[in-house]
């Protein structure tokens, strides 16, 4: 029995098993409708959520599945004080595979260690979001038929941004990739993912705090919201959550086949005169999620269609 708990617990061969069934569901739709009848998703979200809790609840119901929730944290046994733990091993009695989402970095491990049955961690904290990764690794995909060679720049809030962690753990492994990391000084990544990820494999990294002289370079921009509630201040918040936005008078000089991409929910850091650039990738992102959390569900669950 599997968990997902890193990106990295995927091998890059079954990253592409996982984008090959997710095309297949989008090509024949109708195979998978009736595959996970009579098993049950449990969705336990500590933290607010809309898009990856609906995105999981949707797609089990797409293959066929059924839901349980909380509906909660606050109404949750963990306002009473129970452990990660000993949810985990409750809910296990009740379902076939937990999605969960806790404020502590480390909580959906904890979970996993101590589940009878799958655990997918839908983000922790700062740490990881690896489902959001794949979400994002089928956009690149389908986008540019390609991950190698790829220059990628991540702007906003590197430090917070848990799908920026994932997705440069993920994108590392493939050759040829540059990364340009735009946010202002307090935001940067931080340093153990330049450690252990960028500089152990010898990548091609650049630390800017100005979008528009490296747009022309680029040929992914990963747009991020600034963690609001990551932060220990109200007034430093303030201060950097405009620190870039992107408009269409921005992106003049990007190239013609640029992917822009933002893990949603979007604040004021992408302006909405953006969207109708074909250039603008985030809607079919969120749809992107979803086929490929199906395509998860079915692996850990073991689920043949
Ligand atoms: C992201 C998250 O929760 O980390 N949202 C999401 O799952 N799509 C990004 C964010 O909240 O900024």
């Amino acid at each position: 029995m599997r968990s997902l708990i890193d990106i990295l617990e995927l091998s890059v061969e079954e990253i592409d098993e996982l984008i090959a069934t997710a095309e297949d569901i989008i090509a024949n739709p109708a195979k998978y409708q009736e595959v996970c009848r009579h098993k049950k998703l449990a969705t336990l979200f500590f933290e607010p959520s809309t898009r990856t809790r609906m995105s999981f609840e949707a797609a089990m119901y797409e293959l066929g599945g059924n839901v349980i929730s909380m509906a909660s944290a606050s109404s949750s046994s963990a306002s009473k004080g129970e452990s990660v733990a000993d949810t985990a091993k409750v809910i296990s009695c009740y379902a076939d595979i937990i999605a969960m989402r806790h404020p502590k970095e480390g909580a959906p491990l904890v979970a996993s260690m101590n589940a009878s049955i799958p655990v997918i961690n839908a983000g922790d904290g700062g740490h990881n979001h690896p489902t959001q990764t794949l979400a994002d690794l089928l956009t690149i995909w389908r986008k540019k038929g390609k991950f190698d060679g790829l220059t990628i720049g991540f702007c906003g809030d590197l430090k917070f941004g848990r799908t920026v962690h994932s997705l440069i753990a993920a994108m590392a492994r493939y050759t040829g990739i540059r990364f340009i990391l735009i946010s202002p000084d307090e935001l940067k990544l931080p340093s153990y993912i330049k450690k252990d990820i960028l500089e152990k494999q010898g990548i091609e990294y650049l630390q800017t705090t100005d979008l528009e002289s490296v747009m022309p370079e680029l040929d992914i921009l990963y747009m991020t919201r600034v963690q609001q509630e990551r932060f220990f201040n109200e007034e430093d918040y303030l201060r950097l959550r405009d620190s870039y936005i992107l408009t269409p008078e921005k992106l003049e000089n990007a190239k013609k086949d640029l992917c822009i991409l933002h893990p949603l929910p979007r604040v004021n850091e992408i302006s909405v005169g953006v969207d109708a650039d074909p250039r603008a990738c985030y809607f079919e992102q969120v749809l992107n999620g979803k086929y490929m959390r199906m395509a998860l569900i079915l692996k850990l669950l073991e689920v043949k269609a």
